[in-house]
């Protein structure tokens, strides 16, 4: 694979929740190849710490911190660590949600999955962040384009890529920020999926004919946070294998 340069300065902090699996974890390694050193958020302490052990042994930088995002005390006491071990976060990656097929009650849902973002974003910003920074939520096809079983998912994403654009209309002063939308990815929650027989018609309209990697995510991500895309605000980007243009 071809050397692939981002423009980041390295050395500067990403903080990517969810970093125990799947998404979130990609974005972790990938990132730390590109020079960031990384604040691995999880619920999941042993996952998050199996994450920097992998990004350790690739010879980057990473620190494991356990904290429900969903959890204001969590938060607080995250960001608490990751300054204190890491110094500033200059790139932030909301990652972590549940997945579809949890069974929630909406009002929580939205209260885990959509208020999390707002309350991880807030904190960060409330306490300054570097010039250049950047954010990245990650939604989901089900936010723009697909419906779900669930009530509260496709609402949720939906919001998300919401909150982004307010973010990138009224908060441009500090923060540049993206979302993405990832159509099926091969994570472990997807997990048996593709051999489904709902899995299988999904992947027949999918023209690239497959899933996403998990990487296919995390490149996007981390070249809508980097110097590269210092003019791109606002936008919630599809990756999808052109899923959604067909439907
Ligand atoms: N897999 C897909 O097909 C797909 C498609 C579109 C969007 N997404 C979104 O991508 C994101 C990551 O999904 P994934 O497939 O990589 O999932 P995953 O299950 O592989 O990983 C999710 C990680 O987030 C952690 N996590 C969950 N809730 C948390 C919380 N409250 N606080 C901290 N950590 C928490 C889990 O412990 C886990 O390590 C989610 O927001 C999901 O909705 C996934």
């Amino acid at each position: 694979m071809p050397t692939i340069h981002f423009g980041f300065t390295a050395g500067d902090v990403v903080l990517v929740t969810g970093a125990g699996s799947g998404i979130g974890r990609a974005t972790a390694l990938r990132a730390a190849e590109l020079g960031l050193r990384v604040a691995a958020w999880d619920l999941d302490g042993d996952a998050a710490a199996a994450t920097v052990a992998r990004v350790g042994e690739a010879g980057g930088t990473a620190l494991a911190v356990r904290a429900d995002v969903s959890a204001a005390a969590d938060i607080a006491a995250g960001f608490a660590e990751t300054r204190s071990r890491l110094g500033a976060v200059r790139y932030l990656v909301n990652n972590a949600g549940p997945a579809s097929s949890g069974e929630y009650e909406f009002d929580e849902a939205v209260r885990i999955s959509l208020g999390s973002v707002r309350r991880m974003t807030g904190t960060w910003l409330s306490g300054g962040v570097p010039e250049g920074a950047a954010l990245v939520n990650v939604a989901s096809v089900a936010g723009n384009i697909v419906g779900t079983a669930s009530d509260w998912y496709c609402a949720v994403k939906a919001g998300i890529a919401g909150y982004t654009r307010h973010l990138a209309a009224y908060r441009s002063q500090e923060v540049r920020a993206n979302a993405v939308a990832p159509g099926m990815v091969d994570t472990p929650r997807l997990a048996g999926f593709a051999q489904s027989d709902i899995g299988q018609r999904t992947l027949q309209r999918i023209p690239l004919g497959r899933m996403a990697e998990p990487d296919d995510i995390a490149y996007a991500i981390l070249f809508l946070l980097s110097p590269l895309a210092s003019y791109v605000n606002g936008t919630v980007l599809p990756i999808d294998g052109g899923w959604t243009v067909t439907q």
